[in-house]
């Protein structure tokens, strides 16, 4: 079942474990997750060989495609997460596909304690980051990255482009039909912070079910994620509008994309 009917609860924001516990069951069907396989595994195929990776932490997993995709390609992937529902998801796709992934549950602001080891690239992609509620965590955040890499090792970051967001302040951001489920993507835009609203709607025996998930989102753009970076200690930093690395335009671009290394 993708959904849970709707309780007052839904109503308030929840912090990013509940929130993605609760969207867990329809995540993936949300996401397009086989046709991402198609679309991305070229430019992490070409990262994989550019900078030599044999090792990643994947930080905020989700259900675990970006895992998945460097694992197939060869990498030893670590998976972290807030949520739990996310991580049942990433050991259940890599039983599937016969992977081999370890997962860790923790929170960013940790992985530097709960994540053993380093690694040729920490990746964090799917706006995970808009999820870090201020900019000190931030900064700390970049520090823990920095900490679990290698010497000359990369980390890449996908988040959305919140330059044009802000500029543009649609509400509605995207509308997303799979199976019998309805996924509205909207944003309420307060100072300095959104309220990122999923709402689900099921069709189920003649009815239409509801279910509404909240967070909050700090919307941070690329003057800040470059000081952060720069404070956590990276030097080297390159930024682009999408995971192919193209030009960032700060008023067209979907993402914001940026790869770091460490010296
Ligand atoms: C938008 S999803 C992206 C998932 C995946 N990277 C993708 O591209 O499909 C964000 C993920 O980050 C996780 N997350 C959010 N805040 C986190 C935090 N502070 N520490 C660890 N994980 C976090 C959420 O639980 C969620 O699985």
């Amino acid at each position: 079942m993708l959904l849970k009917t709707a309780k007052e609860s839904d109503f308030i924001a929840q912090d990013s474990a509940a929130f993605y516990d609760g969207i867990a069951p329809g995540y993936d069907a949300m996401t397009n997750f086989r046709k991402r396989f198609v679309q991305e595994k070229p430019f992490f195929n070409l990262l994989v060989q550019k900078y030599g990776i044999r090792t990643a932490l994947d930080a905020g997993a989700g259900t675990g495609f970006h895992s998945l995709l460097l694992a197939q390609l060869g990498v030893q992937v670590a998976s972290v997460d807030v949520s739990q529902e996310m991580l049942k998801r990433v050991k259940s796709h890599a039983r599937e596909m016969h992977l081999e992934i370890k997962t860790f549950s923790a929170d960013f602001k940790n992985v530097d304690k709960e994540v053993p080891g380093t690694f040729d690239a920490v990746i964090s992609m799917g706006n995970s980051l808009a999820h870090v509620l201020s900019h000190e965590e931030l900064r700390t955040v970049f520090r823990n990255f920095m900490l679990k890499l290698n010497t000359g090792g990369i980390l890449f970051l996908q988040m959305l482009n919140y330059e044009k967001i802000l500029a543009e302040r649609k509400i509605i951001q995207s509308v997303k039909e799979a199976g019998d489920t309805i996924f509205v993507r909207y944003y309420e835009f307060h100072h300095g912070l959104l309220n990122f609203n999923i709402l689900a709607l099921e069709r189920k025996n003649g009815v239409i079910e509801h279910a509404l998930h909240t967070t909050l989102l700090r919307p941070v753009v690329k003057d800040e994620v470059l000081s952060a970076l720069a404070d956590a200690g990276f030097a080297k930093m390159k930024i682009a509008g999408s995971i192919s690395m193209d030009e960032f335009q700060p008023m067209k671009s979907k993402d914001l994309v940026v790869l770091a290394q460490r010296e």
